[in-house]
């Protein structure tokens, strides 16, 4: 089995400076489902930061700012647009499909697939406050590993879920994910040294839209 490195999964990449031009890529992807789209992030999207911030969890599994301030707000947009410029791997906005309105930010962090390292390529994400319980982050995670699989023709993701937090891997399993391992004293979340499940999605798997029921895929019997 290969090494694993542990500071992946839903963690971000590390901070990356530059100038606070807070436009994305001309080339950015945005990718569409029915109930969410992922787009760019904008400065519109600070007010869901701001709230960001205030998680107990989010700041400290992200680069989300601890701190509710605009312009660290404004920061962490900036950086989301370096992920794709700099070729660390894809961060969007989840926004409602309907309105448009930001409602939370996931990321494809391609890890062997495009850089044959020893990693593999994981998917992080997190839901605003005011946003949870309405099935976006289980149909945004269907619809960016749909684009992972297809677009970037990724043959197996990983997300890396503690075992406390059912409302992360219950949508990851509403998006078709299959829970595989415990790992105990996977990654360090703040200071502490915490057990992760591991959920992977290989090619073969049938991709699942939240809501739907599972398709089967075996013969009919009976
Ligand atoms: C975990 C998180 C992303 C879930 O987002 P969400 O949009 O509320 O999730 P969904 O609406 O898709 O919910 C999926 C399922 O989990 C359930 N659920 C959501 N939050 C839950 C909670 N706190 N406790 C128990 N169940 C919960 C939902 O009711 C739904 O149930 P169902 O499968 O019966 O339909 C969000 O709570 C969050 O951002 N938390 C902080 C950051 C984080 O944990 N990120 C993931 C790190 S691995």
């Amino acid at each position: 089995m290969p090494v694993v490195r542990r500071t992946i999964g839903p963690l971000e990449l590390p901070v990356l400076t530059g100038p606070l031009s807070t436009s994305p890529p001309v080339s950015t992807p945005r990718p569409t489902g029915t109930r969410v789209t992922l787009r760019p992030f904008c400065p519109a999207d600070v007010v869901l930061v701001q709230s960001a911030a205030q998680d107990p969890l989010i700041p400290l599994i992200t680069s989300v700012p601890s701190t509710p301030g605009r312009a660290e707000a404004l920061a962490y947009i900036e950086r989301q647009h370096q992920r794709a410029r700099s070729g660390e791997g894809w961060s969007f906005a989840i926004a409602d499909a309907e309105t448009g309105t930001g409602v939370g930010q996931i990321g494809l962090w391609p890890g062997q697939s495009l850089r044959r390292t020893g990693n593999p390529d994981t998917i992080g994400y997190w839901i605003g406050p005011e946003h949870r319980k309405r099935g976006y982050a289980g149909a945004a995670l269907a619809l960016l590993t749909e684009w992972a699989v297809t677009v970037q023709q990724m043959p197996r993701i990983e997300l890396y879920i503690e075992p406390w937090n059912k409302g992360s891997w219950r949508a990851a399993e509403n998006a078709g994910y299959t829970r595989d391992v415990l790992l105990p004293a996977w990654q360090k979340v703040g200071t502490q040294w915490r057990d992760m499940y591991r959920y992977a999605w290989t090619a073969g798997t049938a991709l699942r839209t939240p809501g739907e029921a599972p398709r089967k895929t075996g013969p009919k019997i009976g």
